[in-house]
């Protein structure tokens, strides 16, 4: 039996969560897939409530327990320093060192690409996203607050086996899947001390992957190239700033934030807790409306069944929601006028009856 968190978060973090949840619970009735949910009340409504983010407690249960969490969204107005988020969001990639980010930009429907001339087929990456390191690890510092002499400091940090680790699941992921191209952004111009070590690290490793095209860019050219022509990429890898920036570029090339899917995973090891949730945030203005697209979190439950070796349904839950696309059983924000459970109904119903 294996156990996964469930963790629906803040805005439309829960409303997206629990028709994931559904789906699970539905391959689970008729196909008898081992596992079980455990829902946890964390975000913003229990940190307001009792002053707590993300209790070792739980964070240790997780790690000993659960083969995955599945995430909705964090962000709450009521919480603007989004302190609870961070806790949360990077108590699990950090404390769990899901080094990868694995962040999917396929397009799923020819109508939601918008790009001029561009199909479907056009839009079909993956962004591996370096996300235990870089600017989010919290190094710096704030000094002369709020004087006129005040300093905000965030340091970018890059270790030799954070930045090698990254680049070879890049490469695995390529080599496993038949792809033929790795590309790594960094700004090594501008940031030649961080960044020449992704450079001269990509270069090596790339020595050892003879196999796999590799090419690097700086991260404006591929903001550029990503649009002019996303045909050249297979394979992106890049820090985790760079690939938070791109990966919602990546998500505009599928139509929105409401359909990017992510996984985040210590990709050489995959026997240890991952975590799975949406590109998109909590939305906060589409939030308790039933507006939110279902299409992220359900995608996002997809890997997330790969990843524990149940595999077919992610395809499945793919090819319904391009489906639901081309029928036009969708939210607003990709062309339709369903609300989100009524969306999310119309997939789950045809993937249990296809499982
Ligand atoms: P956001 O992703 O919440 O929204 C950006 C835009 O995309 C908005 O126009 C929103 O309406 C739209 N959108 C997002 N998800 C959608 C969905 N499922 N269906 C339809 N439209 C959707 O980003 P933001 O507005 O910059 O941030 C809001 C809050 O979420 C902030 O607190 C931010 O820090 C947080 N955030 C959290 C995560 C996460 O939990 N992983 C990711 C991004 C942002
Ligand atoms: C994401 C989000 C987070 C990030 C925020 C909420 C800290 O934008 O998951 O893409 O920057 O990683
Ligand atoms: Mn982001």
């Amino acid at each position: 039996m294996k156990k996964i968190a469930v963790v629906g978060g803040d805005g439309i973090g829960p409303e997206v969560t629990r028709v994931a949840v559904q789906l699970l619970e539905g391959l689970r009735e008729k196909k008898g897939l081992p596992i079980e949910l455990w829902e946890l009340d964390l975000g913003a409504d229990r940190y307001l409530r009792d002053g707590t983010t993300f209790p070792k407690e739980i964070s240790d249960r997780i790690r000993a327990e659960c083969a995955a969490v599945l995430l909705g969204a964090m962000g709450d107005p009521r919480v603007p320093g989004l302190e609870h988020a961070r806790d949360i969001l990077f108590g699990m990639r950090f404390g769990y060192d899901l080094y990868a980010n694995v962040r999917p930009v396929k397009a799923l429907s020819d109508r939601l690409v918008p790009l001029k001339g561009r199909a479907a087929k056009d839009v079909e990456m993956v962004v591996f996203r370096e996300n235990t390191e870089g600017v989010y690890v919290g190094f710096g510092g704030q000094f002369k607050k709020g004087t006129p002499d005040e300093i905000g400091i965030n340091e970018d940090v890059n270790t030799r086996k954070g930045v090698e680790r990254i680049i070879r699941a890049a490469f695995d992921h390529a080599v496993k899947h038949g792809k033929k191209r790795v590309c790594m952004a960094d700004k090594s111009n501008a940031m030649a001390l961080a960044h020449e070590l992704w450079l001269r690290t990509f270069k090596e490793v790339a020595a050892t992957y003879p196999g796999i095209e590799a090419r690097h860019v700086y991260v404006d050219a591929l903001c550029l190239f990503m649009i002019q022509d996303p045909t050249q990429f297979d394979v992106i890898v890049t820090n985790n700033l760079f690939g938070d920036i791109v990966t919602d570029l990546g998500a505009a090339l599928q139509g929105g934030l409401g359909m990017a899917a992510s996984a985040n995973i210590h990709a050489s090891d995959p026997s240890r807790v991952a975590m799975f949730e949406p590109v998109h945030g909590s939305a906060p203005p589409l939030a308790g409306k039933d507006l939110a697209n279902p299409f992220a979190a359900l995608l996002s439950a997809g890997m997330l069944l790969t990843h524990l070796g149940h595999a077919g349904y992610e395809d499945l839950i793919e090819r319904t929601i391009a489906s639901a696309l081309e029928q036009a059983q969708c939210t607003r924000d990709v062309g339709g006028d369903l609300g989100t459970r009524a969306a999310a109904a119309w997939v789950i119903e045809r993937v249990l009856a296809d499982a």
